[in-house]
């Protein structure tokens, strides 16, 4: 009897060790894959911000791999995770995945021939501004930062906002740049809102009519899975934002991306956002790919021209452009072309009249 009970108990003993490790395997297991689920948007963030901290001439020769490494793989599904329904201005407008790609410029399909035609198109202009403005200044022999230029002509809709204080600007960033832009459109009676997740509180409101958010515009809304645990979302769509903020137009967005712009500008392309957007001026980077620009060069290159030729489908016409020769002159990682790996490019809504 007793050794019949010891056995019982061995066994009962034994089963439930079993059932011990096998929970704590599952365990292991589970958490490990949500690990590796919501590993990438969170490095994205932190990569982003330890971003701006970096010198940025080493950045343009060392990042960009260690970058595309981290993102590639999530590349073809991550558009289609976000739910363009919580978009509430997308309700009538048919939902779209893909830009169109342009045809390729040569039946070579060669690098050659689609940098000649982009590096043509970002640098001749569409249309004639005359009265244009720097970093916001009347004077502008004074000035020695970037060149953010909009254009003030009266036959666009800017300098009517500007007039009736009704303008507001968007400034995009990675806290790296002065705010020279922001300062002196706020001054001109525009509402300036600036996106910079490296500011040290969530919002500071400087001056009557300058707010910075710390906040970074991604191309995709943060997985719920991950928005549940983490209390301080840091990255969001801008039109998530707009949505927010109950705004329903920007006279004016300004982005300076580094290399995030092309996602960005493609997220504003496939959701209708850019048709809320009055004038653009992007900084865009040559010297790689781009954050989840994927393919050899040549269709690398064919994806950014195919995104300015939507712009150009939506009637925004490129009034001003600058190459930058303080940076790298590298395209592809490639001194070719005489490019510079930065240029600064505005355009104007030419439906906003
Ligand atoms: C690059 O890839 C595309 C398709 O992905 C292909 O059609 C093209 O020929 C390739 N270009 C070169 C130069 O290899
Ligand atoms: C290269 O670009 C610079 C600056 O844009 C220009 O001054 C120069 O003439 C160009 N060189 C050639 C060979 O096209």
């Amino acid at each position: 009897m007793l050794g019949r009970e010891l056995r019982l108990r061995w066994r009962m003993c034994a089963l439930r060790l079993l059932a011990i490790s096998l929970g704590i395997l599952l365990c292991t297991h589970f958490s490990a894959e949500l690990r590796r689920r919501s590993g990438p948007p969170e490095k994205l963030v932190v990569a982003k911000v330890e971003s701006t901290a970096r010198d940025l001439n080493k950045r343009a020769e060392e990042m960009p791999s260690r970058r595309q490494v981290i993102y590639v793989r999530r590349s073809s599904s991550s558009s289609k995770a976000a739910n363009p329904a919580t978009n509430r201005r997308d309700n009538n407008k048919p939902i779209r995945w893909h830009i169109d790609l342009q045809p390729w410029a040569s039946s070579s399909h060669s690098l050659d021939s689609e940098a000649i035609r982009f590096l043509r198109y970002i640098t001749t202009t569409q249309i004639i501004c005359s009265h244009r403005i720097k970093n916001g200044q009347t004077d502008q022999s004074v000035d020695a930062s970037k060149p953010w230029t909009v254009c003030l002509d009266e036959k666009f809709n800017l300098a009517h906002q500007i007039r009736n204080k009704q303008c507001r600007v968007y400034s995009l960033g990675l806290g790296e740049d002065d705010n020279n832009f922001e300062v002196n459109m706020a001054s001109r009676g525009c509402e300036v809102h600036r996106f910079d997740p490296s500011i040290a509180s969530t919002q500071i409101h400087e001056g009557e009519r300058l707010w910075h958010h710390r906040l970074s515009i991604d191309w995709r809304d943060p997985k719920p899975a991950i928005a549940t645990h983490k209390l301080h979302i840091t990255t969001k769509k801008l039109g998530t934002i707009l949505n927010e903020f109950g705004h329903w137009k920007i006279d004016v967005l300004k982005a300076d991306m580094e290399s995030a712009e092309w996602k960005i500008l493609e997220n504003l392309i496939l959701e209708g956002v850019v048709e809320q957007i009055g004038q653009l001026i992007f900084e865009i980077h040559l010297h790689w790919p781009g954050f989840e620009v994927s393919g050899n060069d040549s269709s690398v290159v064919r994806y950014w021209y195919s995104l300015f030729k939507e712009l150009e489908r939506k009637d925004f016409k490129l009034f001003y452009t600058y190459k930058d020769l303080s940076k790298p002159q590298r395209f592809l990682k490639k001194e070719i072309y005489n490019a510079s790996s930065c240029y600064i490019l505005s355009w104007v809504n030419t439906r906003w009249t």
